[in-house]
Formats: C-alpha cells, structure tokens, sequence
C-alpha cells in the first residue's frame, strides 16, 4: 500500500496548484493524474484570467469590489458571496506569483499585463497569454511541480501518470485515500493518505457538443458521490456561445472582447435585437448570448440550420496573427478557413460545469480530510453562470487554499496513518468489480450507450428545458443505467486497456448525467445557464437555493441548502 500525506487528484492547474501548496507546507504530496499533467484540460483554456489590476487604460480603476459585484450578478445571484469575496480578493496575488513563476502574459503598452474585455464584466479585466492562456499557466505550474518532484529542499512532490481513481475510501465520515487503476499495469492499487484533494475537472462529455477533451467524463464527480458526498448545483451547464461549426473546438470569448462581432444570414449584428443583450452586445454573459444564438437559428436566420457568424475580419491580420494565433490556426486545420479572410461559422456548445463536488470556500467536504477544486468542486463561485476568465482564476485560487487547508487539517489530526483495513476491503472490492467487468460477456456495446447519453444531453438537457424533455430524459438514462450491466469490452487485457478505462468511466458519467436531469427537472425556475420555456421567470421565493444530489443505488436523492448573501441584494439581472 502506498502512503503520502495528501493525495491531489487531477493533473491540472487546481491540483498542481494544491500539490504545490501542500509541498510548501513540508508535507508529503502526491498527483495522481489520469493523463501526464501537462494534457489535463486545463491546456484547452484560451482567453484569459480574471483579475481586477487594472491595467487597461479604459476605466480608470477597477477593485476587487467590482469584480466580485459582476461575478455574483453573472450568476445570477446563485453564487456563494463570501466565496466570491475569497476568490477575487484574492486575485492578483496569484496572477503576480503566476507572473513571478515565469508565465509569459501579454504585456500592454507599458509592460503591464495586458487585460481584455471579456463577457458580464463591464471593464477589460482579463489578463491573457495571446489566447493560449491556459497552455500558459499549466506549463508554468508543472515547471514549479516538477522542481520539487526532484528537489529535497521541501517535501516530496511526486507524480503518478495515467492513474484513474475507481473508489474514494471513507470510513466513519473520515476520509482514509483512494484505490486507483494503473493505465500501464492495468493493476489496482490502494493508497493511503490523511487527506485527499479532487482536482478532476468537470464533465462536458456527458454532451456530445462540448468544448471539452475527452478526458473529462465526470468520473471525478462520480467517485465521491458514490462515497457518500454531494453534488451540488449540477443542472446549471454552461453553454459557450462560440464553438467551431461541426468539431465544438472553442473559438474563445477573447474574440468577441477583441472586438469581433456575431452575425446572422441576413449579415445583422442579431444581439442588438434582444433587450438582455441590446447593450453589451458580443460581451453579454455567455447565458446570454448562447441564448440568443440559439433563438436566431431555430427562427431560421442562421447558416444551414446549424450556425451563425464570427466575424473577425475587421480586426485585421496583425491583431489576428498577435492576440488570436491559436484559432487562427485551429479555423486553418480543421476548416481550411482564415478569420483574417472568412468568417468563422460558430455555434453554441457545452464548456462547462458550474456545479461540483459540494464543498466550502476552504475546499473542504463534509467528509473530514476530504478536498475538492477547480470545475470538479462547487465552492459556489459561479452560482448559475460562471463569467468567462474565473474558471482559471477559481483554479489557482482554491487549489492554493484546498492544499493549504489539507495541510492545516493533517497537523491537527488525531490518527495519522489509519485506514489500512477499510483500504484493504475497498481494494479487494474494487478487484472483483473489475474482474466482473473484464469478464462480463453481455449483450450491450458500451459505445453505443455512451452515444445515446451524450445525445439525450445534448437534445432534452441543453440550452432551452422543458418539463416535457426532461421527464422523458429520467426513464430514458436508467434504461442506459440498466443497459450498462450488461455490456462486454472489445478488449479485456490489463495493460494499457483503454477500453477498459473509458467503461468503467461510463458508469460514473451515466450517473453523474442522471444527477444533471433530476436537478434541472426539480428546478421550476430560469437562472443563469438553467432556461426552462415552462417557467421563464427566476423564482428567488422557491429556489435562491443549491440543489445537494445524494447518491442512492436507485436514484439521486434531492435536497436543497441556503445560498450565502451578505454582500449584494438579488436583483433582476440586467447588462
Ligand atoms: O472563451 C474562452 O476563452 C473561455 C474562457 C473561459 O471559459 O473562462
């Protein structure tokens, strides 16, 4: 059995951030990661991070007051206030030490970091690396992992590659580490730790119109709901506006902030037609404008059905070829187009999951020693509708404060070491489910079942819901649910079994997605990204309140807790 102190999982830059904090701390850290750290999703992040520094020279100022007030007003009032207060306050002191950590940001005219505009914030606070930002940051923070994997001066940093986690180990409401399958072997293993972070991302897989990897199947979700720990907030999904025309490859927000306009076939600027977006324009909230794009092409005013214009010509080659490289070059390979000369065809997809792993503003569960950051958690900062450029920051942030309050949590614990019988049950348990798996001769391909989730998803739990889709969608994910007893493999090796990897992961996104349809079905209301055509209205009497998912083997059972305000009153949300 191995040991370390704190186990992080997830590769990314909420878990390396957590796993740096941690070896700050002189403690024993180690990532296990389901893929080498540097093609974690964090890598697909382009447009930027939030920060209020105020560099841009539109606006005069910017405070972290201002950037916390369109941070809650772009979640519609969802989000939990004195985390977001947490989250900005502290802002700038990460993109300093990210910066200091040898982050190559833009630099405006001055040498500062330079900001862009960027949707629901009202002022250019989003520092950016060209539009590779996340690209950026990960590098940078795996450089500073990998300085301590090989030096002695604090304490250990070690990095496992392709380990999936199959089981989290709770015992008694404490939790005792994880057992993980490992890629190479195709073996189990159990590892033992005082304190466990989940840094696994979100899960836009469960759609099959998502901006995100394939990686990103909700099985990090999946894990600790099965031991006993929450979901919170899983029916608000955000939809990007701007998603490349038939590959759902992210055209980012940055675009549209530096300066590039959304049209339809008639060549109109479409947003200035609908009230919620008249002002903004190309930088309303994503909710927003997704919204309106979609309306634009069900009334038939967009291209072939299916999609609308991203127009970047005016912006010209050198602003293009500077601020933009990356989708230039994505709109190069996958469609042999130049934004320089075509404009881009886009539609709404998939890129993001507000809810999460129920836990508070220190990253800390209900589950003692138990940690969650980044997508993966709900802290609640994003409440209904995350703004583009706090995913990243929510990174950095709470993976600094979840490896700091792991590691705080260690030095006050009680039964250092324990856990080794409830680690040996969990892993022999874990043996003969694989061992069934591998075995298993049923009649179901598991592709297809993953196909028929991912379009269930996508048509009755997209962007506009009504009751009709979403009660057909219950009866219709546990028929996959029961289906997915029964599949078979294609192959049933142990080393390097991918078929295996993404199967056992079917099951944990099968009931993540149940988990999505139940919250949004129960939520008779429209906030942020959740629009139901049934109730159109927010409903602050009946829902200012999270949605806790717990697991039982039949069905998610619902409650509801508080949100916490404090700082801002709820208000009709208005751009
Ligand atoms: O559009 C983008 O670059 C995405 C940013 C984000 O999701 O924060």
């Amino acid at each position: 059995m191995k040991y370390h102190d704190v186990i992080v999982v997830g590769g990314g830059l909420a878990g390396l951030r957590a796993a740096i904090e941690v070896n700050m701390h002189n403690l024993k850290a180690a990532v296990l990661s389901k893929v080498y750290p540097i093609r974690s999703h964090s890598i697909a992040a382009q447009g930027g991070i939030n920060a209020p520094l105020g560099n841009h020279p539109r606006g005069g100022y910017d405070s972290w007051e201002r950037h916390a007030f369109d941070t809650v007003k772009g979640s519609d009032y969802l989000a939990d206030q004195d985390a977001v207060v947490t989250m900005i306050k502290d802002a700038s002191e990460r993109i300093y030490e990210m910066e200091h950590w040898g982050c190559p940001f833009s630099r405006n005219p001055e040498g500062k970091i330079a900001q862009r505009p960027f949707g629901g914030a009202g002022f250019p606070r989003t520092c950016f690396a060209a539009d590779k930002t996340g690209h950026m940051l990960l590098h940078t923070l795996y450089e500073q992992a990998v300085k301590y994997e090989q030096a002695a001066e604090r304490g250990e940093l070690k990095i496992y590659n392709e380990w999936l986690i199959t089981r989290l180990v709770v015992e008694d409401g404490v939790c005792r580490g994880v057992i993980a399958l490992e890629l190479a072997t195709g073996n189990l293993e159990a590892f033992k730790a005082d304190a466990v972070v989940f840094a696994t991302g979100g899960c836009g897989r469960l759609y099959s119109n998502s901006t995100n990897a394939l990686i990103n199947t909700g099985m990090g979700m999946a894990v600790p709901y099965w031991a006993g720990i929450p979901l919170k907030d899983m029916e608000f999904v955000q939809f990007h506006p701007t998603t490349l025309y038939g590959s759902n490859i992210l055209m980012t927000e940055g675009a549209r902030g530096e300066g590039g306009y959304l049209t339809n076939n008639k060549g109109e600027r479409f947003l200035a037609n609908y009230p919620d977006s008249r002002k903004a324009m190309e930088v309303a909230p994503r909710d927003i404008v997704a919204r309106s794009m979609t309306t634009e092409i069900l009334e038939g005013r967009g291209f072939e059905d299916a999609y609308l214009h991203l127009d970047l010509r005016h912006l010209g080659e050198e602003k293009i070829a500077t601020r933009l490289p990356g989708i230039r070059d994505i709109c190069r390979k996958f469609l042999g187009i130049d934004p320089v000369d075509e404009a881009i065809p886009v539609q709404p997809g998939q890129h993001y999951t507000m809810g999460g792993i129920d836990c508070n503003k220190d990253g800390a569960s209900r589950v003692k020693g138990f940690y969650a950051a980044g997508e993966a958690a709900c802290v609640s900062v994003h409440g209904a509708n995350r703004l583009g450029g706090n995913s990243l920051l929510e990174t950095i942030v709470f993976g600094k404060i979840a490896g700091e309050h792991a590691s705080n949590y260690i030095a006050a614990k009680a039964d250092l070491g324990a856990g080794d019988k409830a680690l040996a049950d969990a892993l022999a348990q874990e043996e003969s489910k694989l061992e069934k798996l591998l075995g298993s001769d049923g009649p179901e391909d598991p592709s297809v079942l993953k196909e028929e989730m991912q379009n269930l998803m996508r048509d009755n739990v997209g962007i506009f819901r009504t009751k009709e889709g979403l009660s057909e969608a219950v009866p219709k994910i546990r028929e996959l649910r029961e289906r997915y007893k029964n599949i078979r493999l294609r192959h049933t090796g142990r080393s390097y079994n991918y078929d295996l990897m993404w199967n056992i992961e079917l099951g944990g996104s099968l009931d993540v997605a149940e988990v999505v349809i139940a919250g949004a079905l129960a939520r008779e209301e429209s906030r942020g990204s959740h629009f139901r055509r049934d109730f159109t209205k927010r409903d602050d009497d009946k829902f200012l309140k999270h949605t806790l998912a717990y697991y039982t083997p039949e069905e998610p059972k619902l409650e509801y807790s508080d949100v916490s305000l404090g700082y801002w009153e709820p208000k009709e949300r208005k751009y």
